[in-house]
């Protein structure tokens, strides 16, 4: 039995994401910790399938009994202070196929519960792949850098653009690949690249190669196979300077991080000193579903 406060909380929680939820988006995060009074929890729905996040060993059983009871789809189970990162663990509901899809604005993702500690997708660039999908058109060039599964890429070559999608990791680019087919969209008609980014940036710099967007999205710390170590608080200007030399007039950096020890405004002060003097600079905020804390900074930078 679930005691009315936890009910109602979820209750609360649900109903203020229930806009976001659609035939068209079905990618929402439902709890964000203590901005919605659950400090420590964060709860998504992912293409119907719900995956709760907590630190320690167990969850509530209360909690459990009444997300179950809730879940439309299975629900799964994500411990955060693991040290050994594994992935979610079945808590409930008739488990997920290996692979499903999850749907942003009508476009499709493929995510996994048995692929690793991340599923495929991270919410949280949702307004900003939407504002990106507004700025391409057929013709234009994006360069998606730590691309991930390659969501940044998928929206730019809906709107009709080339895009060149990079990584480190092969199982990411073959994932981001996927996720173009899941589209109708064929693979072979955009670029990928695999290895680091500071490499491929100094190579496009002296190719003369040039985009019309680029979307810069480092970890906080990665360590590259040659053993490069980069660090936002210390190297993002670095990255941020390569990154305009590839850059057409006219064109658009999105540069987003995690670090929390950096503030937006500082972030943007700091990408201002490296910007050509007649940029239009703005930084934006994160989606409405996220209420906890605004650890992603993303700045906008035409020039
Ligand atoms: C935070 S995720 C990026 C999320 C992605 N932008 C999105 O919105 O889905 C970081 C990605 O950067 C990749 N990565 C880490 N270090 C890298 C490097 N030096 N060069 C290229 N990719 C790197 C990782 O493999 C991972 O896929």
């Amino acid at each position: 039995m679930s005691t009315p406060r936890l009910s109602q909380l979820l209750d609360s929680a649900f109903a203020k994401r229930q806009s976001l939820l659609s035939p068209n988006n079905d990618l929402v995060r439902l709890i964000d910790g203590e901005g919605d009074d659950f400090p420590g929890l964060y709860l998504e729905t992912l293409g119907g399938h719900w995956l709760i996040s907590s630190q320690g060993p167990s969850l509530s059983q209360e909690l459990k009994v009444e997300l179950l009871d809730r879940a439309p789809g299975s629900l799964y189970w994500k411990r955060l202070d693991q040290h050994q990162k594994e992935p979610p663990v079945h808590l409930g509901g008739e488990e997920a196929p290996e692979y499903f899809a999850g749907l942003e604005n009508g476009l499709k993702m493929r995510l996994s519960f048995q692929a690793g500690y991340s599923q495929g997708i991270f919410l949280d660039q949702r307004d900003n792949r939407a504002a990106l999908r507004e700025l391409m058109a057929p013709g234009k060039t994006l360069l998606n850098t730590f691309a991930y599964t390659g969501f940044f890429s998928i929206v730019a070559a809906a709107a009709g653009a080339t895009t060149s999608t990079l990584d480190l990791s092969q199982v990411y680019l073959d994932w981001a690949r996927e996720n173009f087919r899941l589209n109708k969209m064929n693979p072979a008609e955009h670029y990928f690249c695999k290895g680091d980014t500071f490499h491929w940036l100094r190579r496009f710099a002296k190719q003369g190669r040039r985009f019309d967007a680029i979307v810069l999205d480092p970890p906080t710390f990665s360590r590259d196979n040659k053993g490069n170590i980069f660090r936002v608080e210390k190297d993002y200007p670095a990255l941020f300077e390569l990154a305009l030399a590839c850059l057409t007039p006219g064109g658009t950096i999105l540069a987003c991080h995690n670090y929390r020890g950096m503030t937006a405004q500082e972030f943007e002060d700091q990408l201002r000193k490296s910007a050509p003097s007649e940029s239009q600079i703005r930084s934006t905020k994160m989606p409405p579903d996220f209420i906890e804390s605004p650890y992603l900074k993303s700045v906008w930078l035409t020039v």
